[in-house]
């Protein structure tokens, strides 16, 4: 007899590597000790939050304006709304207004959020692969199917393959950049393409097809990398960011999802995202964090530490011999193994080497791996030597 629905099953049997990663690596920490194994597996950012969020938290905690720990309006606090909307202004130059935002719990419920909003059933969800592996089950939660398409060998867009999988059904197309797993960025004209693409595909079908843009890692880009504005791009837009990874508090489950200003239909999507969020059980994003973001409109995120990170990992794996594409953003990199099958790789880092990393089969790419950079410098200084050995083991140098 089976005690959960049968769909929920199968999801767990398929379930996320990373997390079997995560659970392997406290097993090896418990029998090896802390310092003898080198974990690589996950986006949980080590560093602290910056003093000014702890210092906002205190404030709020002894504030004594009444009702702020009630219910709110399904988008979130008006005044949380509208210092989101004035960032977005600034940012982009467009005519952001508190209408254009909704409150979320983290970018997983703004994600979860917009699907709902857009999807019926058996829509297709056209995913650049490799993809963050939760796209999958987000888009299978609202009805929809998930539709992988291969990248290019530098993890940019392949807008042909795209275009060849446009079909009537298809609703959106998600876009991650800076990218988990690849830590690719796309470029302006790429997305300028892109958008052509969506826009004549859209008037062909009689049927909008979203870009929604997880932009998650928004504030991790690297030499100098400006980002780019996809509400200028294409009318139906939607943006997910998150303050998981800028503020180092994915705990704390906030973030946002922004409509585009100059969308023809903003205000019936609007409408749709705030009954999802209703409707899927979030009610409203957490009170206390949406009161302190708008407490730390001074900050600003420094990426310059992770780009030391992202020079050190990837020059230890070049210096190994490895194939590696140069992130550009986000925290991750993205290796070519050296074998056919990744996981029996990561089963030989992990079990001769102490290393710990994620298959690539993990995000629909396998024959690659992804070590994950938001770690302690120390600890990838550490791992250059495992690389070498590895490096050596497969006859890469
Ligand atoms: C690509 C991507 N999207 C969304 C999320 C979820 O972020 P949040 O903590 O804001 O829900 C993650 C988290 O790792 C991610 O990597």
């Amino acid at each position: 007899m089976m005690p959960v629905s049968l769909k929920v099953q199968k999801m767990i049997e398929g379930s996320s590597w990373v997390r079997r990663m995560f659970e392997e690596a406290a097993r090896m920490k418990r029998q090896f000790g802390e310092d003898r194994v080198l974990d690589f597996t996950l986006g949980n950012p080590v560093d602290e939050p910056p003093p000014v969020f702890k210092g906002a938290l205190m404030r709020l905690a002894h504030d004594p304006a009444k009702g702020v720990h009630r219910y709110m309006p399904n988008h979130g606090f008006p005044e949380t709304r509208a210092y989101v909307a004035e960032r977005l202004r600034a940012e982009t130059g467009m005519a952001f207004t508190e209408n254009h935002v909704v409150m979320t719990v983290g970018a997983a419920g703004g994600l979860n959020v917009a699907l709902k909003a857009i999807l019926d059933p058996g829509d297709e969800v056209i995913v650049p692969v490799p993809y963050f592996v939760e796209f999958k089950f987000y888009t299978e939660n609202h009805g929809g199917i998930m539709v992988p398409v291969e990248t290019k060998e530098d993890f940019s867009l392949d807008l042909e393959k795209v275009e060849e999988a446009i079909t009537e059904r298809t609703r959106a197309i998600i876009i991650n950049s800076p990218n988990n797993p690849t830590g690719a960025v796309y470029t302006q004209e790429e997305l300028q393409r892109l958008c052509e693409l969506l826009q004549s595909a859209s008037q062909k079908n009689g049927r909008i097809i979203y870009l929604l843009s997880d932009d998650t890692y928004w504030e991790f880009l690297y030499d100098g990398l400006e980002p780019v504005n996809v509400f200028s791009l294409y009318p139906a837009t939607i943006s997910v960011r998150s303050y998981s990874k800028c503020l180092f508090i994915p705990g704390e489950r906030i973030g946002f999802v922004a409509v585009n200003p100059q969308y023809e239909h903003a205000e019936r999507l609007m409408e749709a995202l705030i009954l999802a969020n209703r409707v899927l059980g979030f009610v409203n994003a957490p009170a206390l964090m949406q009161r302190a973001i708008v407490l730390l409109r001074d900050y600003r995120f420094d990426p310059s530490d992770y780009q030391q990170r992202r020079d050190a990992i990837y020059q230890a794996l070049v210096d190994s011999g490895f194939q590696v594409q140069k992130p550009k953003g986000a925290f991750y990199v993205f290796p070519k193994v050296p074998v056919e099958d990744d996981v029996a790789f990561v089963r030989d880092l992990q079990n001769n080497h102490h290393l710990l990393v994620v298959p690539g089969s993990g995000f629909g790419k396998p024959g690659y791996v992804r070590l994950s950079f938001c770690v302690d410098i120390s600890l990838i200084e550490r791992a250059r030597e495992r690389f070498q050995e590895v490096g050596k083991k497969y006859g890469l140098i």
